[in-house]
Order: structure tokens, then C-alpha cells, then sequence
């Protein structure tokens, strides 16, 4: 493939998949000729060097899982397993992705909320490494596969944190009941329960603290007041600590302003808290990083054309052929994405812009106010920092529109990943029974 000429215009963090008007070092008009629009694109070159560098940070005994939910594209999966990471499943669906991608089962763990007795007994015969354990009736229920598989499964139990950690801001280990995991008393009676069974085996705790956190000492505080439950639960359960899994959460910047995660320091504070254990008689004690967004999220834009224009020129409003369809975590989160426009023509000025998709609802905006080069119909538009929580995390059949076509970048070659399906398909699944 080769580059055109083109008039990309925003302000990529740095190590995005944006570089002088390409993306993944190719042309986005000529990827846009070999697999049409909408689309999404990976680089996995920088995919490794997202992995490699985080590894390079982290002291001695600290393992890293990419956490599937990110981005389960197989071919993704597959290249995240070829650079050295463990999984980290939260279905039976991902457990098959992993397995399928070549994941050793020692390094896959399964965590969520939910897990049918089917996806625990499939998590017990594939002998994942770990399976965290969210509440003591799953403890039970895990208890009942494992025995009934004749296995003694390796188990983290999960501490409870605040409700709104999940929405991707900024919260410390709570301990209330909620949907995920169990509140530090009932943690600790459902640890006396794993560590007199003969059909689990208890190895720590594991806690998600919160998403997207871009403050390295936030990130570093999880972990030690997390390691610090774990001792405790250890020691009043009679067990050794020998793994703390906390979770992902490792974030990014989605705009201009904001700054990137600092994780040359977050592996600072790290190997200080890592050499105090070692003195402190948790030595043998590993470490689990669960990141997805970090790994994946800047390595991934979605793509799509302009089909209108309307509006005066000072503040055009152009609507694409995809939208939250697409890509909703914009509107879920009410988090804007930088974009690219990709213009063929001369440099044009930059005006106030309004993105919207096609879709009949007033969500479907990617902004109402960017400053972009004044877009034209068939110009192409890309929103970036959408590798992570973009493809899977929307809602493909709203609308009946063709879904987006995901391709892979390696090497300078691109590939053809997941094929775009056709509301045709979509009809053909169904029954329009015959009454
Ligand atoms: C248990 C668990 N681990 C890891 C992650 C990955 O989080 P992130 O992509 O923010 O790193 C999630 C996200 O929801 C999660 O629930």
C-alpha cells in the first residue's frame, strides 16, 4: 500500500497509531480501498512495544494478563500471547479465545462476576493457572465442579471495592457488597471455607481498583494496601500469601489535555514496595497486572467516511457511515476520542466541527465542538485511542447497519481480521415462525 497525500489533523499522545497522516504506518485511504469503510485497525507492532515496555518497568515476580474484555479480536489475542503476557477471562467465550489463541492454561486466570457452574467446569478441566472466586455461593458451586472433576483448583478470592469504581474514575479498595466480589468480613469466613477444602486452593486476593487511572501513585497505593489484605487474609485463613492479582485499570489519555500514565514511576514505586516484602517474609509472594486498555487502547482506531456534510461552513456537522453502533464507549462513558480527518486535497482551515453517525438517536455524536480541517463527503475519519472497549463494547445491530471489518497491521502488511457482516446475515439467523 501506498500513502496519499492527506491533511491529517490532531494531536497524537505520544506512541499512538497516528504518525504523519497514517495510521499504523499505512495509508488510511488505501486501507480504506482494500477493506472498505467502516473499519477498525491494530497495530500490533506498537502492541509490543506497549507490552515490552511495561515489563521492562516491573520488578522481579510481577506477571502481566492481558485482560481479553479489552479487545477479544483473536488475532489480537493471539499476537498478545506471542509477546509473552498471561490472559485474564472474564466468560466461558474468553476462556475459548485464549485457548484457541495457543494461551498456556497456566497462564490464563478467569475473573467476573456471574460465572455459570458450565464456565467454571470448563475453567476446571482446562486447569487455568488461577480462578477468582467472587462470592461464597460460587465458592460452593466451584467446590461441587472441582470435586465432581476430580481437581483441586488454584483460587484468588475478590474483594469487594466501591460501586462507581468501575465507571472509569478514580476510587480506593472500599469493601462494601455490591455486583463484584465479597466485602473483607464475609472475605475473610469464605477464606476460613477455601482453606479447610480439599477441592480448592486458596492463593490470595484479588481486587480491581479502578479504570483508567492515569496517576501512578494511585496505581502503586492499590497494590500495597492490596497485598496488605492479602497478608491478613493469609494469616487468618493459616495459608501463605502467594498471589496478589490487582487487577488492570492501568490508564490512558483519551484527549489532548490530559497527560499520560507515568509507568516508569509506577514501576519505581514497585520495586521499593518489592524489596520491602522480600525483607518482610513475602519473598515467594507474585504479583498479577491484569491491564487491558493500556496494552491495547492506543493501538487501535476505528475508521469511517463522511456520506454528508451539512451546515454553514464556519461549523459543518458531517455524518459518517458508522457510529456508536460501532464504537459507543464515547457515549457510555461521555469520553470524547480525539479524531483524524483525512483529507486528499489541499490543507484546508480548521473549523468548529460536529462528527455524528448515522444512527436515529442523539447519543450517536463523536463531538459536537473539535476543531478539524472542514470535512468533505468521502473524506475519511478516524477516532482514535479506540483499540480497547471499541468493537465489542457497542451495539452492532441497532439500526441494521453492516458492522465495522477489523484488520490487524504487522510488519507494514495489513490483514483482514474479522470480515464486516451484512444486516443480510443478521436476517438470515432469524425465524419468522409461520402462524
Ligand atoms: C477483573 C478485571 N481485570 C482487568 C480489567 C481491565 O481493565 P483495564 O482495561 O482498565 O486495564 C477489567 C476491566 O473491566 C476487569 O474487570
Amino acid at each position: 500500500m501506498t500513502a496519499t497525500r492527506s491533511n491529517a489533523a490532531a494531536a497524537p499522545a505520544a506512541g499512538g497509531i497516528l504518525e504523519a497522516g497514517r495510521l499504523a504506518g499505512l495509508s488510511p485511504a488505501a486501507l480504506a480501498e482494500a477493506f472498505g469503510t467502516p473499519f477498525y485497525v491494530y497495530d500490533l507492532d506498537l502492541i509490543g512495544h506497549r507490552v515490552a515496555a511495561l515489563r521492562d518497568v516491573l520488578p522481579r515476580g510481577f506477571r502481566v494478563a492481558f485482560a481479553v474484555k479489552a479487545n477479544p479480536a483473536l488475532a489480537v489475542v493471539a499476537h498478545l500471547r506471542r509477546c509473552g503476557v498471561g490472559a485474564d477471562v472474564a466468560s466461558g467465550g474468553e476462556l475459548e479465545t485464549v485457548l484457541r489463541a495457543g494461551f498456556e492454561p497456566s497462564t490464563i486466570a478467569m475473573t467476573g462476576p456471574g460465572k455459570r457452574d458450565e464456565e467454571l467446569a470448563a475453567a476446571v478441566s482446562a486447569c487455568i493457572g488461577v480462578l477468582t472466586v467472587e462470592s461464597p455461593g460460587e465458592l460452593r458451586r466451584l467446590e461441587a465442579v472441582a470435586a465432581a472433576a476430580g481437581r483441586r483448583q488454584p483460587i484468588l478470592l475478590r474483594l469487594a471495592v466501591s460501586e462507581d469504581a468501575r465507571l472509569e474514575t478514580v476510587r480506593l479498595i472500599g469493601g462494601v457488597e455490591g455486583k463484584f466480589g465479597m466485602p473483607l468480613d464475609t472475605l475473610l469466613d469464605t477464606a476460613r471455607a477455601a482453606a479447610a477444602s480439599r477441592h480448592v486452593e486458596l492463593l490470595g486476593v484479588h481486587a480491581f481498583g479502578a479504570s483508567n487511572v492515569r496517576d501512578a501513585e494511585q496505581l502503586a497505593k492499590h497494590v500495597s494496601e492490596l497485598v496488605e489484605i492479602g497478608r491478613q487474609v493469609a494469616a487468618q485463613a493459616g495459608t501463605q500469601l502467594r498471589l496478589v492479582d490487582a487487577g488492570g485499570g492501568l490508564g490512558i489519555p483519551y484527549a489532548n489535555r490530559e497527560r499520560p500514565l507515568d509507568f516508569a514511576r509506577l514501576g519505581r514505586r514497585l520495586t521499593e514496595m518489592r524489596a520491602r516484602w522480600d525483607a518482610d517474609g513475602l519473598g515467594e509472594m507474585e504479583v498479577v497486572l491484569e491491564p487491558g486498555r493500556f496494552l491495547v487502547g492506543p493501538a487501535g482506531a476505528y475508521v469511517a467516511r463522511v456520506v454528508d456534510v451539512k451546515g454553514p461552513d464556519s461549523a459543518p456537522v458531517a455524518i459518517l457511515d458508522g457510529g456508536i453502533n460501532h464504537l459507543a464507549r464515547p457515549a457510555l462513558v461521555r469520553s470524547e476520542h480525539r479524531l483524524a480527518v483525512f483529507a486528499t486535497d489541499a490543507v484546508r482551515a480548521l473549523v468548529r466541527t460536529t462528527v455524528a453517525g448515522p444512527l436515529c438517536t442523539g447519543l450517536d455524536v463523536f463531538t459536537t465542538d473539535a476543531m478539524l480541517p472542514r470535512p468533505h463527503v468521502g473524506d475519511l475519519i478516524a477516532v482514535l485511542d479506540a483499540g480497547a472497549y471499541g468493537f465489542t463494547e457497542s451495539m452492532p445491530l441497532f439500526l441494521s447497519h453492516p458492522t465495522a471489518a477489523e484488520v490487524a497491521v504487522s510488519g507494514g502488511r495489513a490483514q483482514l481480521i474479522r470480515p464486516r457482516m451484512t444486516p443480510t446475515e443478521f436476517l438470515d439467523r432469524q425465524i419468522n415462525p409461520d402462524w
